[in-house]
Formats: C-alpha cells, structure tokens, sequence
C-alpha cells in the first residue's frame, strides 16, 4: 500500500487526477473504474480542467461504476447516473457507448448482478479503480459484514450509511434503502486501486484500513492484500496516521 497524506482537499484532489491522467495518456483506451459521493468531486473538476486545456483525450476510455441506488430513476438527481453526467461525463469527450452503471431499475435482483457482472468480464481489467470510503468502512456499497462479497450484489444499506447520505436528501427518509454494488472480489480484480478520503470523520476508518486486521468488518481493509494500492487522503483524513 502506498499512503499518501495530502495537505489539503485540493492537493489530495490533483494527485488523484494527476494518477489518473498519467493512466490515460499511456493507456488512452484504459478502462477506469469510477465512483460517487463529494470525495471525488475535485478529482473529476481537475480531470475536466485539464481536458478543456486539451491535455487529455477520453475518446477511447470506458468507465465502469461501483454502484448505484437500486430503486432509483436514472434521471433523478441523486442517482450515480446523474452524478457521474453531472460531474464529469457531460464535460469529457467519453464515448457514451463506453460508459457502464449498474441499473437501479431492473426489477429483477438477480438479473442485473448478473448483466454487470457480465459487463465487467466484457471490458477486461480495470486498470484503475477509484474508490471513496464510508465511515464504516465501506467501499462501493460493500457495507461491514460477515463475509466479503465478490460479485455484484444488491446490499442493503445501514443505518450509518443512510445517515451519512442523508446530507444529500431532504431528509433520511428519502435516502434509498438498497443500493446496486460491484463486489470486493470485482473492487479486487482492478489493476490498481486510488482510494480518496477526505475529513475527519473518515481518519478512524482510514487508520483500521490500513493498520488494522483484514476483516469484512472493515471492508476497505482487504485493500492492504492488493498489489497495487494508493491511499491519498487530505490532513484530517490521515491524522490517525501521524499520531502512533
Ligand atoms: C460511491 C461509493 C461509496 C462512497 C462512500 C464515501 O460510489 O461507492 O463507497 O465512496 O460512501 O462517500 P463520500 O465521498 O460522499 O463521503
């Protein structure tokens, strides 16, 4: 693993992109895997500054998704579909032919894991998978459990999960309950993984993910078994780090 303590949202922000523009322009048919959420958010903002200054071209990238609400209409402005166009795929040059989400409303549970499955299997390996992390622990939608997952599965979202998403909804009501989520075994599969966090109240997940033990209680722990894993967090989000 190799942790990176950025000084603050923007620097851990730029180092993320700068990974990912590096990927692109040796690889410009890279297949990226992508994710939601506001710790992201300064990654795409930097990846579509330097694509309208033209120094990089996603014509022949393809992206797949970590996750999305089940239950939830593609044009709904809380969906991952609207986030992913809202934040980046609407200011790219991404060929919308390349762009892979789990869909939300696929009545059929089954069906969908096993379409995304398939579409995951058809686009080779991911050569970058960009991942936040919840409170919890979570990556994707891989909440604390038992076991780890390995295929896409439909999960259903705890309490915390719920209430730390709440901050996008009018109230917690709102937030879905189920969500559509690649596994940790397809997370795993990725060449290299860049996880981003950021703000205190991720530093006690960050610290357990990469000084803990292994444990599906701590999903993103299984990260430290990966041959090739970035850790970038902003200050606070590492500040568990410098004080053993
Ligand atoms: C989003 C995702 C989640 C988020 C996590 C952190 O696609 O898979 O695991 O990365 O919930 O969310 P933020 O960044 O909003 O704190």
């Amino acid at each position: 693993m190799r942790i990176i303590r950025a000084k603050d949202y923007k620097d851990m922000s730029r180092k993320a992109a700068n990974i990912i523009s590096a990927q692109v322009i040796l690889k410009p048919d890279s297949v990226l895997g992508l994710a939601t959420g506001s710790s992201p958010i300064g990654t795409y903002e930097q990846l579509v500054k330097w694509y309208e200054k033209g120094d990089l071209d996603f014509a022949d990238v393809t992206t797949v998704n970590l996750d999305e609400y089940y239950g939830m209409k593609p044009e709904n402005d809380q969906s991952y579909h609207y986030f992913m166009h809202d934040h980046f795929f609407d200011h790219v040059n991404i060929d919308p032919s390349r762009i892979n989400l789990p869909n939300g409303m696929e009545p059929d549970e089954e069906k969908e894991c096993a379409r995304y499955d398939a579409v995951l299997r058809s686009v080779g390996d991911v050569d970058i998978q960009l991942l936040g992390i919840g409170r919890n622990g979570h990556i994707g939608f891989n909440e604390p459990a038992d076991d780890f997952t390995y295929g896409t599965h439909v999960v259903t979202l705890t309490a915390d999960t719920i209430e730390a998403n709440a901050r996008f909804f009018k109230s917690a009501d709102e937030v879905p309950r189920q969500a559509v989520s690649m596994g940790i075994g397809n997370i795993m599969a990725a060449k290299c993984v860049v996880l981003v966090a950021t703000g205190e109240n991720k530093a006690k997940a960050v610290y357990d993910t990469i000084r803990g033990p292994i444990t599906p209680r701590v999903p993103a722990s299984v990260l430290q078994l990966h041959p090739c894993c970035v850790i970038l967090t902003d200050r606070e989000a590492g500040k568990l780090m410098l004080e053993e």
